[in-house]
């Protein structure tokens, strides 16, 4: 359509400088003016070559007299003019005049007469305050009027009394403080109402009824932080609406509901936090979604955006917070072609996520943080025909031996088939401070393979899981976590932990409360020896509540014929109790508990024990055997180090434990070896425990 008018615009250019050359008016015209044939399109887009006056920029104070008779269009914008004195009703053929960037303050002081072939005023930027009624009755065929960039603020219910062929209005960036439908009552032709940047407190039921033609509705920062339900209500064919720039905290959807015809929305530029499931429902026409710009954004939740027969575009692109789109988030959208999801702050684009697309065509992913591991393995699988755009612009930014590279440079086989999740430093912020009766949510959301689980450790170490609901917490499936009607108690430090069986990672968010903030107290760890053999020691510790992995070290202290071997085991945090086995007989160790504390920080207590003395029957078993062992155990116990520090360094700084749901058990059994160094891609990170239950075994 924009390239039609304009090629349509340059040809009309090309005659209308073959026109002014043939013109003897210019002779004829005004001292200051110029005066020519230009081409004109009328609101409804007609095409004319119309007789022009111009004396834009002039300085001028008033109207020059006697203008030529077959003036059209008569300009004269950017001048000084507070008042037409004499009215302009001699220009029988006059179609538009434009006073823009003038100095009037009253309409009436516009005396331009009774004129019937006027189709086109503008007045914006002037100064007019007021529009009384019957404002506009002189001009009966007026097809667009420009008021906006004016000082109105206050407009009265038959202002535009006789205006029934309107088709565009504009009234934004005015003082108006209320929108009333008794305005639009003649307007039953309007098209187009752009009646944003006015201070308006708030949008009502029924406010736009009147207009059934209404197409599109611009209602652009006007910092609205909600709309009623039926505040749309009437208005039938409605094909596009903008929200631009507002303040809406959620999509609103209830009052989206009742405009059936809807094509396009943009509620670029809101405070979004999340798009949520359902947000778009019903909106079956719906042809391009905007959900651009959003400072606020973080989420786009499962089945955000489904069911929508007739969306071909989806465009959410420059939010700087936005790090996750769940696999589901675009579903049942038969003729989606094209996503633009670039400059966001994703790390990656679930393969599901496109492959739920069965139209799509291109994407744009570029300019993301993008982490080219697993879950973005499938971009460079050949199996997907969709065009990403601006390759050139599509890097890794980790893992550190990929960063900078361009993300359909890298092997799939270079990628690694199973990740952590990890959880985006702009989904969560550090520190929030609240006054007391206020509501409050977090989103946590992290990518990983397989598909991460998320829960939230609340300041007294209460564990919410999804759908769990208590007094003052709930905790969304997706990960969001909200904390209702806040009161000092429930001020303090929240995590949110994401895990899958590859590891962990956790962000924690401080809460002030009325400038209120517990002081974490510095607790203390207790490790108690249960038992001692010759070649094992058992001890026992009561982690808090709010722990979340525990680890357990060990080395001789006196050494004089073994080398000091020093152990390592991680342990979840339920486990209470450790049996420290193939140690040497009669030998000093130093055995530390450390535990990860959500609130108390890192604890860690040491004990010093020796080993008893070996019982004469077992003296002769094997004492080179036992350092076999060690060596083993050592061998094992540093390639699986090597192995965590490699997968650490693939991932960004996460906590590596298992974190598993079952009942605790005492000295945590992995499958999950680690043989050699070879086989890294694979290694979990349990397998420092898995190192001491391999020694286990051989025994
Ligand atoms: C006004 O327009 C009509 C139709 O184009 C034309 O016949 C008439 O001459 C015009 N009047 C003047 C004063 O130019
Ligand atoms: C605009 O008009 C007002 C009177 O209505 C006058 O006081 C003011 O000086 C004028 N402004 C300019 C820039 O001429
Ligand atoms: C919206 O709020 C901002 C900040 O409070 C204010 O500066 C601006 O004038 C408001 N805009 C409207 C149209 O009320
Ligand atoms: C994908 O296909 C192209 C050409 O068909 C080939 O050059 C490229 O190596 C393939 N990439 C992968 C990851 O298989
Ligand atoms: C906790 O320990 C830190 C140093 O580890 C200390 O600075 C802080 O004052 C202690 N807090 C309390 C409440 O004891
Ligand atoms: C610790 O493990 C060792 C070796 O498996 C075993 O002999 C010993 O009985 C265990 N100790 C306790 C207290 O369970
Ligand atoms: C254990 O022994 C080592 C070496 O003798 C000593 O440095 C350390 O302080 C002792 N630890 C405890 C908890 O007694």
């Amino acid at each position: 359509m924009k390239e039609t008018l304009l090629v349509v615009c340059l040809l009309a250019g090309l005659t209308w400088n073959g026109s002014v050359q043939s013109s003897e008016r210019t002779l004829a015209c005004l001292k200051l003016c110029k005066c020519g044939i230009r081409p004109w399109f009328s609101p409804s887009s007609l095409y004319m070559e119309a007789p022009t006056v111009d004396c834009n920029d002039l300085g001028l104070l008033s109207l020059p007299e006697k203008l030529p008779l077959d003036t059209q269009v008569l300009l004269l914008q950017s001048n000084n003019i507070a008042k037409i004195e004499k009215t302009l009703d001699y220009l029988v053929n006059l179609t538009e005049v434009d006073v823009s960037q003038n100095n009037v303050t009253r309409l009436s002081d516009l005396n331009v007469g009774h004129l019937p072939q006027l189709l086109s005023l503008h007045m914006e930027e002037n100064r007019i305050s007021t529009l009384h009624d019957n404002s506009f009755s002189h001009l009966p065929n007026l097809q667009e009027l420009y008021v906006n960039h004016n000082l109105l603020s206050l407009i009265s219910d038959g202002a535009f009394q006789g205006l029934g062929n309107l088709l565009r209005l504009h009234l934004n960036s005015n003082q108006l403080r209320v929108i009333r439908p008794e305005w639009f009552n003649a307007l039953n032709q309007l098209e187009i109402l752009m009646i944003g940047e006015n201070p308006i407190a708030q949008i009502q039921d029924m406010n736009f009824k009147p207009l059934s033609n209404l197409l599109s509705l611009v209602l652009a920062r006007m910092n609205l932080t909600e709309i009623p339900d039926n505040a749309l209500v009437g208005l039938n064919n409605l094909e596009s609406i903008s929200f631009y720039d507002n303040k809406f905290a959620k999509v609103p959807q209830s009052a989206l509901r009742k405009v059936q015809s809807l094509k396009f929305l943009d509620l670029n530029k809101n405070p979004i936090e999340r798009i949520r499931r359902g947000d778009f429902v019903d909106m079956i026409h719906m042809k391009e979604l905007g959900i651009n710009s959003m400072p606020e954004l973080v989420s786009i939740d499962g089945f955000a955006v489904t069911n929508l027969p007739e969306l071909t575009k989806i465009e959410a692109t420059n939010n700087p917070r936005l790090s996750y789109i769940h696999p589901n988030a675009f579903y049942k959208l038969p003729r989606l072609e094209t996503l633009m999801l670039n400059s966001n702050a994703l790390s990656a684009l679930h393969r599901v996520t496109v492959e739920s697309l069965p139209s799509l065509r291109e994407v744009s992913l570029h300019s993301n943080p993008i982490y080219c591991d697993c879950v973005v393995r499938w971009i460079n699988m050949n199996k997907t025909k969709i065009r990403f755009m601006e390759p050139e612009a599509l890097l890794c930014t980790g893992p550190p031996e990929f960063e900078g590279r361009h993300v359909r440079h890298v092997h799939f086989r270079e990628m690694m088939d199973t990740c952590l999740p990890v959880i985006a430093p702009e989904s969560l912020p550090d520190r929030v401070s609240v006054a007391s009766g206020r509501s409050v949510s977090f989103h946590c959301r992290a990518f990983a393979e397989p598909d991460p689980e998320i829960y939230w450790v609340t300041p007294s170490g209460e564990k919410i899981l999804p759908r769990m609901a208590t007094s003052k917490y709930f905790m969304h499936p997706e990960g969001t976590f909200d904390i209702y009607d806040i009161s000092e108690n429930e001020a303090g430090q929240y995590t949110c932990v994401v895990h899958n069986l590859i590891g962990a990672d956790t962000r924690s968010v401080s809460v002030v409360v009325n400038g209120f903030y517990p002081e974490p107290s510095n607790g203390s760890l207790h490790v108690q020896i249960v038992a001692v053999r010759p070649n094992s020691v058992k001890i026992s510790w009561i982690p808090p509540k709010s722990s979340f992995v525990s680890n357990i070290m060990w080395s001789t202290t006196t050494v004089s014929n073994h080398p000091s071997l020093r152990f390592t085991a991680r342990v979840p945090s339920d486990v209470r109790v450790f049996n420290l086995t193939h140690l040497h007989p009669m030998m000093r160790y130093e055995v530390c508990v450390e535990i990860t504390d959500l609130q108390k920080g890192h604890l860690k207590t040491c004990v010093n024990v020796s080993t008893t003395e070996e019982a004469v029957a077992e003296a002769k078993s094997d004492r080179s055997g036992v350092v076999v062992i060690n060596s083993i155990g050592l061998l094992l116990v540093v390639s699986a180090v090597t192995c965590s520090l490699i997968y650490m360094s693939l991932r960004r700084d996460s906590i590596y434990t298992k974190l598993s749901d079952q009942p605790a058990t005492e000295t945590p059994q992995g499958p999950n070896a680690c043989p050699s160094p070879a086989l890294t891609q694979r290694c979990r990170p349990e397998m420092n425990a898995t190192a001491v239950d391999l020694t286990n075994t051989t025994n």
